[in-house]
């Protein structure tokens, strides 16, 4: 049998840093429990100390996840490390993931500390996280461009404090697939105790080669990698994980390696977190994108015609890529409904299946076919409606003069009102704010078509702030305006609802119509 190789997943925790891509508590648990389906070794869940938000957060996906380890992360100090041990205490298999930067840049630069100070902090932070976390994972922030025989002192430091596993990250994306396979056998050979750890590798990409540094870390010695769903991350991203996972089995006569990764659910799970983030998979993504299996040459189409091998070197079916089927008709029962959206990685309660039918059957009267994406996206816009605060009835729009009629409802109150504007988006989003009196700044509005064809879903997604804090949000109807709306509306909702739990009272009301 081939060695393993463990699949560390950051991507709600190096991936979420990144811009356009936060999530809610809800959203991050959905996003969990999703990389638990997928097979993931591990769930970095988030970095507590940052904030109360984020210590709530990681502790809630701790609770949810049921097969995955899951691992915070902490500076090299005893608060971090307190902190992240307490939101793990109810990880069923927790990891407390610890950091200090090994280079001379960082240690001039940013920590201000000499040689011999960061190997006593590596020394002290590995030891007290061990106090209280069993399993501990030590990094090296900026491996690759770290003194290799200083690194080498720092990571014989941090195994006899009893570090279980040894990431040597390269945070800048900097090295080459050379470099780095012979950092790994270099530390490895000539630290005492290597073989009673895990190498880790974490890579960025910022010259694009942190799919190709990931596997050349494990031909130097790595059993672990950490990478994000679609490549998310600080940057230009992280390691991909769709990528790096399908280039050791598409390659396993090259990369002998097995993984735990069930890669039928890679594109159920690159979907999902699009769906969540709003952030578009280019269409020429390897393995995910809408491209990845499209032949579109005269050529390409013939010789798969006649042999799929000859341009296919792996099957759509073999990452969970449906060929977008036809899910169900207009005549479709409850029962089909249940059956496909659980097949899509969706366990609905028999609430959710009644509004989810309801809108399935509202959409398959507008719409000829109802794709697996028009499902997903009723399914996820469904789930944002149980947290509204305000439930956007109607709006009516005129192009020329740009003005619209908004209704909202609040629990049993209707508000309405209508508001002018440069398009009828924007009166749209002006009369919602007259309705619940609020001003935002529409930072970043995208809007696409969820499947072929000119009755297709349309899919919005905007990222607003209120107060100076952003909020996103997403809709979907087949009329654009009204998906632009609601996902104005939605990321609305979310700063109402902080705003009210902040203040723990209820907001003014609103005028009623
Ligand atoms: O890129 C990096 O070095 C990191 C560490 C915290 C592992 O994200
Ligand atoms: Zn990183």
């Amino acid at each position: 049998m081939a060695e393993m190789v463990e699949i560390f997943d950051t991507t709600l925790r190096d991936g979420e840093q990144s811009p356009g891509s936060s999530m809610d508590d809800h959203e991050k648990i959905q996003m969990a429990l999703q990389l638990d389906r997928l097979g993931v070794d591990i769930i970095e869940a988030g970095f507590p100390v940052a904030s109360k938000q984020e210590f709530d957060s990681v502790q809630k996906v701790a609770r949810a996840v049921e097969h995955a380890r899951v691992a915070a992360l902490a500076r090299a100090l005893p608060l971090d490390i307190q902190t992240a041990a307490a939101a793990l205490e109810v990880a069923r298999r927790p990891v407390l993931h610890t950091f200090i930067a090994t280079s001379d840049l960082h240690l001039e630069h940013k920590l201000r500390m000499t040689r011999a100070q960061v190997l006593e902090a590596a020394d002290k932070a590995v030891r007290l996280a061990k106090s209280l976390i069993p399993r501990v994972e030590f990094s090296a922030e900026d491996s690759t461009r770290s003194d290799l025989a200083y690194l080498v002192e720092v990571v014989k430091v941090a195994i006899a404090a009893g570090a279980d596993v040894i990431n040597l990250p390269d945070t800048v994306g900097y090295t080459t697939p050379n470099e780095i396979r012979e950092m790994f056998r270099h530390v490895i050979a000539n630290v005492p105790g290597a073989d009673k750890v895990v190498f880790s590798s974490h890579n960025h990409n910022d010259l694009g080669l942190a799919v190709a540094n990931a596997l050349a870390a494990v031909e130097g010695g790595a059993r672990q990698i950490e990478c994000t769903v679609n490549g998310i991350g600080e940057r230009a991203g992280n390691t991909s994980l769709e990528e790096v996972v399908m280039a050791m089995r598409t390659r396993h006569d090259v990369y002998s390696f097995d993984c735990n990764i069930s890669s039928k659910e890679l594109v159920p799970s690159s979907t999902l977190l699009s769906k969540i983030t709003g952030m578009a998979i280019p269409y020429n993504k390897p393995i995910v994108g809408r491209n990845a299996f499209a032949h579109e040459s005269g050529i390409h189409q013939h010789g798969v015609i006649a042999h799929a091998r000859t341009y296919e070197i792996m099957t759509p079916e073999s990452v969970g890529r449906n060929r977008n089927e036809l899910v169900l008709g207009k005549h479709s029962g409850r029962a089909g409904l249940a059956k496909r959206s659980e097949a899509l990685g969706y366990t609905l309660n028999k609430e959710e299946l009644d509004l989810l039918y309801e809108k399935f059957i509202d959409l398959a009267d507008k719409k000829k076919e109802v794709y697996d994406d028009d499902l997903r996206m009723l399914i996820v816009s469904m789930r944002n409606e149980s947290f509204e605060v305000y439930h956007l009835v109607e709006v009516c729009t005129n192009s020329h003069p740009a003005m619209a009629l908004v209704k909202l409802r609040r629990g049993d109150k209707q508000f309405s009102e209508t508001a002018t504007g440069d398009g009828p988006v924007h009166a749209a989003c002006q009369a919602v704010e007259k309705i619940i009196g609020v001003n935002g700044r529409l930072e970043q509005f995208d809007i696409r078509a969820t499947t072929p064809g000119k009755d297709a879903l349309g899919e919005a997604y905007v990222s607003v702030s209120f107060d100076g804090k952003t909020y996103k949000g997403n809709g979907a109807s087949t009329d654009i305006i009204e998906a632009a709306i609601q996902a104005y509306l939605n990321a609305l909702n979310k700063y109402i609802a902080l705003r009210e739990v902040q203040a723990s009272a209820p907001a003014p009301l609103a005028k009623s119509s």
